[in-house]
C-alpha cells in the first residue's frame, strides 16, 4: 500500500498538480494550507479530477503546535513536499521580514517535527534562482554550478532553506532529503479544473499574457529587448506544471527508498531556453488570437539567461519533461477561457 503524504501549501498551483499526480500513483495526501494565497475550493477541483479527495487542513505551517496535532492526526505521514511559503519577488524587498519568518520559521517546525512523527522524508521547492545569472560556459545549468548571492529576500530564503536542510541532516537527523531546483513552472491541468491563478496584477510571464489574450490587461509589457540574446529579451526554461507534478512523484519514491543518499539536489526544467518573444509568438501561433504587447525597459533583478541541465534528474529520477511549449501554452489559455466562462476572471 502506498503510503501518505502531506503536501504543504497543496492549494497552492503546484501544489494542487502535485497532488494530484500523487493520488493518480496511488499515495494518500493530507494538504495543509493556510489559504493566505489559495483557495479551498481547488481541494474540490482535485476531488474533481481524481474522484478522491484528499484530507485537507486549513494550517499555519508557522505553528508548531498546530502542525504537531496534524502529524499526531495522520499518523501514516511517511512523507512531506513543502511547497508552503511566500513566493513574491518584488514583494519580498518590500517585506523580508515576512518572507524570512513565514519560509524559514516553517521550514524548521517541519524538520523538528519529523523525528518524532516518524516521517523518513522531505521534498523541498526550491529554485533555479539560487543559480543567479550562471556565468554563460555554465549554459544549460547543472546542480553542481556556483550558488550565487540572492538578489531578493525570496531568493535568500531558497538558499538559507536548502542550508538549513544539509545543516539538519549533517546533524545525524534520521531523515533524508530532495531539493528539487524548478526552472519556470507555467500551464494548467489538461481538464483547466485547477490551474494557475495569481492574485492581483500578475507578476509571471504567462499569467500576464493570458489575462492580455482575454482583454483583463490593456497591453504586454516585454521588459528589455538589448539583452546579449538572439533577439534581444530574456532566456527561460518553462516547464510544464504537470511534468514538474510528476517529478515529484518520482522523488518521492527516491527519497522514500532506503538505498538513496540522505540528501540530493536535482535541476527540474525541460534543458531548453526559450525566449520571452518566442513565448508571445509561440502563444500567438497556437491560439489564434493577435497580443497587443510592446518592448518596455529591462525589469530590475531580472536575469538575463538561464536553462537547465536536467540530465541529473532524467536519469535518476528517471524522469523527463514530455509537454511541446505548444500543448504547455494551450493549456494556459484553456484555464483562462474556463475562468472567464465561470465569471472568476
Ligand atoms: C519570466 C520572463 C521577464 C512578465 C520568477 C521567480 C522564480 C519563480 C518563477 C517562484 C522574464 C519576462 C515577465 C511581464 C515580461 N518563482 N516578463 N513581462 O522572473 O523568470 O522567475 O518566477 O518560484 O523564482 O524569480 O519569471 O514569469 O516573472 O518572468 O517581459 O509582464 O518574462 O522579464 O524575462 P522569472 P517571470
Amino acid at each position: 500500500m502506498k503510503q501518505t503524504i502531506l503536501v504543504t501549501g497543496g492549494t497552492g498551483f503546484i501544489g494542487s498538480h502535485t497532488t494530484v499526480e500523487l493520488q493518480n500513483a496511488g499515495y494518500k495526501v493530507v494538504i495543509v494550507d493556510n489559504l493566505s494565497n489559495s483557495d479551498a475550493k481547488v481541494v474540490d477541483g482535485i476531488e474533481k479530477i481524481t474522484g478522491v479527495r484528499p484530507a485537507f487542513e486549513q494550517v499555519d505551517c508557522c505553528d508548531f503546535a498546530a502542525m504537531d496535532r496534524v502529524f499526531s492526526k495522520y499518523p501514516d505521514i511517511s512523507g512531506i513536499i513543502h511547497f508552503a511559503a511566500s513566493k513574491a519577488v518584488g514583494e519580498s524587498v518590500e517585506k523580508p521580514l515576512l518572507y524570512y519568518r513565514n519560509n524559514i520559521v516553517s521550514l524548521v517546525n517541519l524538520l523538528e517535527l519529523m523525528p518524532k512523527h516518524d516521517v523518513k522524508g522531505i521534498i523541498f521547492s526550491s529554485s533555479c534562482t539560487v543559480y543567479g545569472q550562471p556565468a554563460p560556459d555554465n549554459l544549460p545549468v547543472t546542480e553542481d554550478a556556483p550558488i550565487k548571492p540572492a538578489e531578493s529576500p525570496y531568493g535568500n530564503t531558497k538558499q538559507i532553506n536548502e542550508e538549513i536542510i544539509r545543516d539538519d541532516i549533517h546533524s545525524g537527523a534520521p531523515i533524508k532529503a530532495i531539493l528539487l531546483r524548478y526552472f519556470n513552472p507555467i500551464g494548467s491541468h489538461p481538464t483547466a479544473i485547477i490551474g494557475e491563478l495569481p492574485n492581483g496584477v500578475p507578476m509571471n510571464l504567462i499569467p500576464y499574457v493570458t489575462q492580455t489574450a482575454m482583454g483583463i490587461r490593456e497591453q504586454l509589457k516585454v521588459f528589455g529587448n538589448d539583452y546579449n540574446t538572439p533577439d534581444g529579451t530574456c532566456i527561460r526554461d518553462y516547464i510544464y506544471v504537470v511534468d514538474l507534478a510528476k517529478a515529484h512523484v518520482k522523488a518521492m519514491e527516491r527519497v522514500l527508498d532506503t538505498d538513496s543518499e540522505a540528501l540530493e539536489v536535482f535541476n527540474i526544467g525541460t534543458g531548453h531556453g526559450c525566449s520571452t518573444k518566442e513565448i508571445v509568438e509561440t502563444f500567438e501561433k497556437v491560439t489564434g488570437v493577435k497580443l497587443n504587447w510592446t518592448f518596455a525597459p529591462r525589469r530590475e533583478g531580472d536575469i538575463e539567461k538561464v536553462w537547465a541541465d536536467p540530465e541529473k534528474a532524467n536519469k535518476v529520477l528517471g524522469w523527463k519533461a514530455e509537454t511541446s511549449l505548444e500543448d504547455t501554452l494551450m493549456s494556459a489559455w484553456r484555464w483562462q477561457q474556463k475562468l472567464r466562462e465561470e465569471g472568476i476572471q
